[in-house]
């Protein structure tokens, strides 16, 4: 990372063609927004506190979509074009030396490659350089003339091409790398455009040219990395792109994926090597998975931590939760608000964990709502075992200590405790605390008739 670098990221424009009640900058692809994205980049070239993101429209919303800790801001709050955002930026702006990186908020599949081979592309022209790039479709960019050195003359945007012009393949995608000095002492000479009446950032490349410091270019052969973002189609293309590139990402550091196209995985998450994912699953948000899992077909975890070795088969909806190390958890499980499957614990087919520890070894094998629950080590809890948590009014929590012994189809209603090795009989309702080593029963007593049925045979038969 150089030192000398400024970045300055332009997000205060609607997206009039995202059709969108959201700023355009606010749509997510590959797990973060457009515009985090180009900060993640922006962060591997400039210290934080060099970055300054321009808003306007939603101005709070996008402010607040930012989690990186220093990015400095500044506001546009009439969007009159590049070259006027640049120019609000200027005050949030320190340095008035080095290299200033001017990015499109739009364009989240940029790496940070290219930006560092613009910062050393240094020196070769006094004003700096541009990425540009050729498109067998150029239509709506902004293409660039160059001089007979080879320099940028101009960028000519769509609306003003001439007819000779029309035929240029070579375009801005908006990634810009002035020097800072020439720029931000020429900026005032930017005037509105005779067509748009907007300040077209653009018109700098000629500016410079026009004072000495001729722009150079910066030929990037893979457009791809360079598509602006403009339309909901070319959101979904970016994030197919950003999805693969993760996926190729823990590929090769030693993640197995069945299928990886049918695989999402969020830019934030953490898999370690020898893990096995199969297709269709969806890792979201901070989720991080250790070494030697599996994650069978159909699983969706958001913000989960996933220790080493845990097994998860088919079909688990997970969130906020911890899966222990060899812990078992699916098929068809659902795990949330906090839910805890401890090491080598088992939660089977239709059980769900809200807001509860199954401890170390214990079992839940099959249909069960455990809810607000503390539940020991060794526990066996039987198919169809409820806890109820809810009054109407407020949550109580369930205790069932170590090595307790749940029958099936029982009712806890809570609060309650039930005592370490107890048994809880099958079928029951329990009210009270059960104390340790004790059987509980709360069902109703079996009674017994003897030949009622055949005598109730006999009786239709006379009818
Ligand atoms: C711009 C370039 C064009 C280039 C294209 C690449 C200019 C004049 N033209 O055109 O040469 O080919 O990008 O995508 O710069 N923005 C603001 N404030 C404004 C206007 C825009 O912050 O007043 C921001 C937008 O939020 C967006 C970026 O600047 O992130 C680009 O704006 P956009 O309107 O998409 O520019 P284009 O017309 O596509
Ligand atoms: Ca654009």
């Amino acid at each position: 990372m150089r030192s000398d670098v400024t970045v300055v990221i332009l997000a205060a424009g609607l997206g009039t063609r995202m059709r969108s009640n959201q700023a355009k900058v606010l749509h997510r692809v590959g797990g973060d927004t457009l515009l985090g994205h180009v900060i993640r980049a922006a962060r591997d070239v400039a210290s934080p506190d060099r970055i300054v993101v321009v808003v306007g429209h939603q101005a709070d919303k996008v402010r607040e979509s930012v989690v990186f800790g220093g990015v400095a801001f500044a506001e546009q709050n009439e969007q009159k074009g590049t070259g006027h955002a640049v120019l609000c930026a200027r005050q949030a702006v320190q340095a008035r030396d080095g290299l200033l990186l001017i990015l499109n908020g739009d364009g989240p599949l940029l790496r940070p490659e290219t930006l560092k081979a613009l910062a050393h592309q240094r020196g070769k022209a006094g004003g700096g350089s541009i990425v540009t790039t050729k498109l067998a479709d150029p239509t709506g960019y902004g293409r660039i003339i160059r001089d007979e050195k080879e320099n940028i003359a101009a960028i000519v945007e769509q609306k003003s091409l001439s007819a000779a012009q029309l035929g240029i393949l070579e375009v801005n995608p908006g990634v810009y790398g002035f020097e800072a000095k020439p720029f931000w002492e020429h900026i005032d000479q930017l005037e509105p455009n005779s067509v748009s009446g907007e300040y077209y950032l653009t018109d700098m490349l000629e500016i410079l040219k026009r004072q000495g410091y001729p722009v150079a270019p910066l030929l990037v052969e893979d457009a791809t990395e360079l598509l602006g973002i403009n339309t909901r189609v070319e959101l979904a293309v970016a994030d197919g792109i950003l999805r693969q590139r993760k996926a190729r990402e823990l590929m090769l550091a030693g993640v197995t994926m069945e299928m990886p196209d049918s695989i999402l995985i969020d830019v934030d998450v953490e898999v370690g090597i020898d893990t096995y994912i199969e297709p269709n699953v969806q890792l979201r948000g901070k989720t991080r998975i250790g070494s030697n899992c599996r994650v069978g077909t159909g699983t969706v975890l958001k913000n989960c931590e996933v220790e080493n070795g845990a097994t998860i088969l088919p079909y688990v909806v997970a969130e906020d939760s911890i899966i222990r190390s060899a812990a078992f958890v699916g098929p068809f499980a659902r795990l949330r608000m906090h839910a805890e499957a401890a090491h080598q614990a088992h939660i089977g087919n239709f059980v769900e964990l809200k807001n509860t520890v199954l401890g170390k070894g214990s079992k839940a094998s099959h249909l069960a709502y455990l809810g607000d629950s503390a539940i020991g080590t060794e526990v066996n809890i039987g198919a169809g075992t409820i806890t109820c948590n809810y009054d109407g009014e407020k949550k109580h929590r369930t205790e069932i200590l170590d090595g307790a012994f749940i029958g099936s189809n029982s009712t806890l209603v809570a609060p309650l405790t039930d005592g370490q090795g107890a048994y809880v009989g099958a079928g029951s309702i329990i009210t009270k605390n059960v104390e340790a080593d004790a059987l509980a029963l709360g069902r109703a007593q079996q009674v017994e008739k003897p030949d009622w049925a055949k005598r109730r045979r006999a009786a239709r038969k006379q009818r």
